[in-house]
């Protein structure tokens, strides 16, 4: 209670753009603000007082999100029966999953995680040139991609390989993390179409509904690195948010920190060697009519770091345009159908810091 009422309740004006331009200028990051040495957080990452306070009152709770074993689900129809389950349980309660034996190798998945260390741990002259806030830009790098928009900045920095469009030439992709990228991306994506397999027999689809309606056309590979927080408590290292998706898949080293809102709590996702968390996207709650459930998360800031993780979103179709909207089912649909370019524009144009962009679609 004491810092927060220290730090906090100091409610002198200050100028924030001016802050978060200077912060933006140094194209280094948050991780340049450690490098320098930083012993307080400067005041853009702090959050509310209102939010701190509401933090005190948060218990924390011993429950676990699902472990999914994949093996035998391709060779195996009764494995695959009980897996299909499993998915339709955990996607209806909390939309979030882990998947093990999924046929990544563990040392593909260690090596795609310190390739995007070694990324963000560069030399400062090479990493900069990376540093960009234009959208036009399919690979960049910036810290907190909200930053001029959100309340309050994230503990964050982040590289992004973006695949919405179309392909991005490798030549592209920073040379320190590209090989391991291309292959993660690979086999990512080969993840996400069995995933996309099982979630449509989970909703009593047929098998290849979901990758019929090209759910995992677009890509983007959203690098994260959470530098070490000198005042954990003040901060985070991602807000809670949900995804705009239809599925994520995420890659997360051993440090931990991630949490998903279930029940009115928020509990830990905790890191298990060689698994792959597995989150419903917006899109998905919505093409599942509600069936399916896009939960909120966050990663908390912590001492220990740096922590790595990979998101990789798997997104609709953009351009040609496509409608999207609940599968039509004889249930009333809570939704309207709309396209991709409405969904993200609506992203972009709603109130900062407002979550349930999915609510502006219900009909
Ligand atoms: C995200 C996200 C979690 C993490 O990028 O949307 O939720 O552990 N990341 O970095
Ligand atoms: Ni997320």
């Amino acid at each position: 209670m004491d810092i927060i009422s220290n730090e906090v309740q100091d409610t002198e004006i200050y100028n924030r753009v001016d802050d978060l331009k200077a912060f933006d200028e140094t194209k280094l990051g948050v991780k340049g603000l450690v490098d320098q040495g930083v012993t307080k957080v400067p005041r853009i990452f702090i959050r509310p007082h209102d939010e701190l306070v509401k933090e005190l009152n948060y218990t924390t709770v011993d429950l676990k999100i699902p472990v999914i074993d994949l093996s035998g689900v391709e060779q195996d129809h009764d494995r695959r029966m009980e897996i299909v389950e499993q998915i339709r349980e955990a996607s209806k309660t909390w939309g979030f999953f882990q998947v093990v034996n999924h046929e990544i190798s563990s040392s593909l998945l260690d090596e795609t995680i310190d390739s995007i260390r070694m990324f963000h741990e560069q030399d400062n002259e090479t990493k900069m040139k990376y540093y960009s806030r234009d959208p036009m830009n399919m690979v960049r790098y910036d810290s907190n991609i909200d930053l001029y928009r959100s309340r309050t900045a994230n503990w964050r920095d982040t590289l992004m390989i973006m695949m919405a469009y179309s392909e991005v030439p490798p030549e592209q992709i920073p040379a320190v993390c590209r090989e391991t990228i291309l292959k993660y991306i690979k086999h990512a994506t080969t993840l996400c179409g069995t995933l996309l397999d099982l979630l449509s027999e989970a909703l009593n689809l047929n098998r290849n509904y979901l990758q019929e309606m090209e759910c995992s056309r677009g890509r983007s590979l959203v690098c994260h690195y959470y530098p070490p927080c000198p005042e954990p408590e003040l901060t985070l290292g991602t807000g809670n948010h949900t995804d705009t998706s239809f599925i994520t898949l995420l890659l997360q080293d051993h440090l931990g920190g991630l949490q998903v809102r279930y029940c009115d709590q928020w509990v830990d996702v905790p890191p298990i060697t060689g698994s792959i968390v597995v989150n419903i996207g917006d899109m998905l709650q919505i093409v599942s009519n509600d069936r399916f459930k896009s939960a909120d998360h966050r990663v908390l800031a912590s001492h220990k770091g740096p922590r790595v993780s990979i998101a990789c979103f798997f997104t609709g179709v953009i351009d040609p345009p496509k409608m999207y909207g609940p599968i039509k089912d004889g249930s009333p649909p809570a939704y309207r159908d709309f396209t991709m370019a409405d969904y993200l524009n609506t992203f972009f144009s709603r109130p900062v810091d407002k979550s349930g962009v999915v609510d502006y679609f219900r009909s």
